[in-house]
């Protein structure tokens, strides 16, 4: 019942509540690509003036082809995310050369289009042409996900083609161009992400999200954890014979695995910085001499964490081997092979670098 009343009450709710803007109201596919394109990661009250001076300096998409992209970037500077831009200038010079200067309307020219994706070119279509296309930009998901209940990831590949489809069974196909301006208002305006104004909301009887108080819920989003990196430094302390290695202790990856003895770093080390540590780590009274044998850029990924790991030739004095024998297991090199050892350390192995 609602997806058949939804365009008609967001358009109500449009025409009462809408901000009066200057690529409203107009059909020139250039100017609203302009728009378009100064908005993307941009607040309305900060690009209206860049769109305004925009327009000025290059009333056509000739004049901005014709500019030096240094120009359009000192018109762009403070705006940020100056990749924009230079696709702006590059888009307007393709326009030129493949379009024969005049701007495109269609979807299927737009999408051609430097800088120019699904979002873009299906705002400047259905604003300039009317054509049906459903338009999904971060103000959508929120609105669609809220009233119809949807949890599925708006950042999985299953959530964009979820929401694309419900999006376009949702448009106004008469009148896609004020469609798909409310419902970028109605998210931008009413149905905010903090507060949103559920008490004056022509959905808030049928909406999912406020019939089950689930306004902080929606829209789901897959948390991408940041990923980290680490260097493990291992280090090979052996005298003719033997070779000494440890038993992992504590939790993590390889929990109860032998490796050889480590330093981690959270950077690349240098051969002065490992000496002083392992100076400290064997208490030794000099610094070792240290040769660096092997880096594995690839060592291991991790969804959190990605590891880098160096083996490093470590010589020390007899003595010292024969005290730190009683800190960590000597065993010949060729029955490392009996222990549990991570990959990464037998891949090393492999290698025939001891
Ligand atoms: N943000 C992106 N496009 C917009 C538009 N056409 N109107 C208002 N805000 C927008």
């Amino acid at each position: 019942m609602i997806v058949e009343s939804f365009s008609k009450t967001l358009q109500t709710w449009y025409l009462n509540n809408k901000r009066d803007l200057p690529w409203r109201n107009c059909t020139d596919p250039y100017k609203i690509w302009l728009s378009e394109v100064i908005l993307q990661q941009t607040r309305v009250n900060q690009g209206l003036p860049y769109y305004i001076k925009f327009v000025e300096q290059y009333p056509t998409v000739q004049d901005l082809a014709n500019a030096e992209e240094e120009a359009v970037l000192k018109l762009w500077q403070g705006l940020g995310y100056y990749s924009r831009a230079r696709n702006l200038h590059a888009a307007a010079k393709m326009v030129l050369e493949k379009f024969d200067g005049v701007f495109p309307n269609t979807f299927a020219n737009l999408i051609q289009l430097k800088g120019v994706g699904q979002y873009t070119a299906s705002a400047i279509a259905s604003f300039s042409n009317k054509e049906a296309v459903a338009v999904v930009d971060g103000n959508v998901y929120r609105v669609i996900a809220r009233i119809f209940g949807i949890f599925t990831p708006i950042n999985s590949t299953e959530g964009i083609k979820e929401f694309q489809a419900l999006a376009n069974t949702l448009l106004d196909n008469e009148m896609p161009d004020i469609h798909n301006q409310a419902i970028m208002e109605f998210g931008a305006l009413q149905c905010t992400p903090k507060k949103p104004n559920c008490m004056y909301c022509p959905f808030s009887n049928e909406c999912y999200a406020y019939q089950n108080a689930a306004l902080d819920q929606l829209p789901e989003k897959i948390k991408k954890t940041k990923i980290t990196t680490k260097h493990l430094n291992y280090m090979l302390v052996e005298n003719n014979l033997e070779i000494l290695i440890s038993k992992r202790s504590g939790k993590g990856i390889w929990q109860h695995l032998y490796e050889f003895p480590l330093i981690e770093s959270s950077k690349a080390i240098t051969a002065t910085t490992l000496g002083t540590k392992i100076q400290e780590l064997f208490n030794l009274a000099n610094i070792p001499s240290i040769t660096l044998m092997h880096i594995n850029e690839k060592a291991h990924k991790l969804s959190h964490q990605h590891l880098f790991a160096s083996f490093w030739k470590i010589s020390i004095p007899k003595k010292d081997f024969a005290l730190l024998k009683e800190n960590y297991i000597a065993t010949s090199k060729n029955e490392i092979y009996k222990y549990p050892i991570p990959v990464l350390i037998s891949n090393f192995l492999k290698l025939e670098l001891l």
